[in-house]
């Protein structure tokens, strides 16, 4: 199985955003990873929708975004307005998240339950019928640069039993390398996002072609 390398934003040089754009797209990403933090559900703070309109503008990638906010009925739109393709959300945020997995849908964006390394997979067989995928979290959400969390390539492996042979695609997201990329992707994932591994790099496409062929 081939995975899709989704590039997370957090960690370029938010002076040369374009160029970093352009350049992880010229390397070969496949979808753009936005991180969305409120500095409430997570203790970091990023960006928002005005941002995300203008990376739609300067660029034709799938846009992931992964909201880390403790209201996320309240910016659904706004993101989806923004031109996102992928949005997804910690259901610990919003009690009514069916409804919320519904309305996202409506507008045609792929909708995804995040999942964070302390909370478990209990929930996820009720709505599989209403998710295009999960996002596995290998860190504790909030700052790009952290070590993967083992037991996620495990989670992953039972989440990809939960999920059987529906179409649901399995995104990691935190710690990823050469290395953790391996045992993610042999553990069933086919998305994985990498902020630092990337941006840190010398070379984009050197890595982002090694992420992908591990
Ligand atoms: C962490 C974010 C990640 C982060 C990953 O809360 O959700 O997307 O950018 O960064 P790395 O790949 O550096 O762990
Ligand atoms: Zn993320």
């Amino acid at each position: 199985m081939t995975c899709k390398i989704a590039p997370s934003i957090l960690s370029a040089n938010f002076l040369h955003l374009e160029d970093e754009i352009r350049a992880v797209e010229k390397a070969g990403a496949d979808i753009l990873h936005l991180d969305i933090m409120d500095g409430h559900f997570v203790p970091n703070l990023t960006f928002g929708p005005g941002l995300v309109k203008q990376v739609r503008r300067t660029t034709n990638l799938p846009l992931d975004a992964h909201l880390m906010i403790t209201n996320p009925a309240d910016f659904i739109d706004k993101f989806i307005d923004a031109g996102v393709n992928y949005l997804s959300f910690h259901i610990e945020t919003d009690s009514n998240y069916k409804e919320l997995f519904r309305k996202i849908r409506k507008q045609n964006v792929k909708v995804g339950i995040a999942i964070n390394p302390e909370t478990s997979l209990a929930g996820l067989s009720s709505v599989l019928d209403e998710i295009d995928y999960v996002l596995i979290m290998s860190v504790h959400p909030g700052f790009g640069g952290q070590s993967y969390i083992y037991d996620s390539a495990e989670k992953a492996r039972e989440t990809r039993d939960i999920i059987g042979n529906r179409n649901i695609e399995i995104e990691i997201d935190g710690g990823i390398n050469f290395e953790t990329a391996k045992l993610s992707k042999e553990a069933g994932v086919n998305i994985l996002v990498a902020g630092s591994f990337i941006f840190k790099s010398e070379d984009y496409q050197y890595t982002i072609q090694g992420l992908r062929n591990v």
